[in-house]
């Protein structure tokens, strides 16, 4: 049973691609199995702070995934309105800048931890190629020198660059994997994916699960699976 629910505090799920409504259904369904719901711009364009409230009460935690990218006055504010909301992580890109960065962790504070996104896990290497010139593992390491020189609190990046993130942050930073896929499931638009297993093995803190749970003909059965991965994983016998 314990290590059920350290299982589960690793999880997350994201409320895409449905009304509050629909969320609110989710979450009382998952909640057995997910520790962490993400609330998306998708749900929070549509379902404002409600969509936070709804996490909250059925005794969740909710990560605001805003990913923010603007001026430095304009995220420090946005991520104190966002702690008001009691959000437990909230996302910056780390292209906004250090100073943006720096204004984010003030809004912050402890309650509410902001974590940079480094690179989307969309993104490909031919999109690092013409965007920056270089490879997404160098591009990755520029963007988190930005961030840990601004003090952020925890990280977002692909379980493909997490071994090189790990290195460069430490054991005890806090890093989320979004991208996660089991064996045999379709990709979509994401690019670099990772195994609940190989994510948590190789270090990652929270793993974000999506599509693979919600297009799944049984969502339940899907999570039971995961937890039993995570578990494993966390006993160092995945
Ligand atoms: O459906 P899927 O499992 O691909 O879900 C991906 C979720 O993770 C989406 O909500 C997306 O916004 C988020 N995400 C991501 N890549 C990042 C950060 C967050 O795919 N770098």
């Amino acid at each position: 049973m314990e290590e059920w629910e350290a299982a589960k505090k690793r999880i997350a799920f994201a409320l895409d691609g449905m009304t509050p409504l629909e969320a609110r259904g989710w979450i009382r369904r998952l909640c057995p199995w997910v520790g962490v719901f993400k609330v998306g711009l998708e749900l929070f364009v549509q379902g404002g702070k409600d969509a936070v409230r709804a996490v909250q009460e059925e005794g969740a935690l909710c990560f605001l995934d805003l990913k923010l990218h603007d001026i430095p006055e304009t995220v420090g504010r946005a991520v104190a309105r966002a702690k008001e909301l009691g959000a437990r992580w909230v996302t910056v890109h780390a292209l906004s800048g250090e100073e943006a960065l720096r204004r984010a962790k003030e809004g912050g504070g402890s309650h509410l931890q902001v974590l940079a996104v480094t690179l989307l896990t969309s993104l490909s290497s031919s999109d690092a190629k013409a965007m920056v010139g270089d490879s997404l593992g160098a591009w990755m390491e520029r963007l988190v020198g930005v961030g840990m020189r601004a003090g952020i609190d925890g990280w977002v990046c692909s379980g493909e660059e997490l071994s090189t993130l790990r290195r460069v942050v430490g054991p005890r930073a806090f890093v989320v994997v979004p991208g996660i896929r089991l064996p045999g499931d379709p990709l979509g638009d994401q690019h670099r994916v990772a195994t609940p297993k190989l994510a948590i093995a190789k270090g990652a803190d929270l793993i974000v699960l999506g599509r693979s749970v919600r297009n799944a003909p049984q969502p339940e059965e899907v999570l039971r699976r995961v937890v039993e991965e995570v578990a494993l994983a966390l006993k160092g016998c995945g």
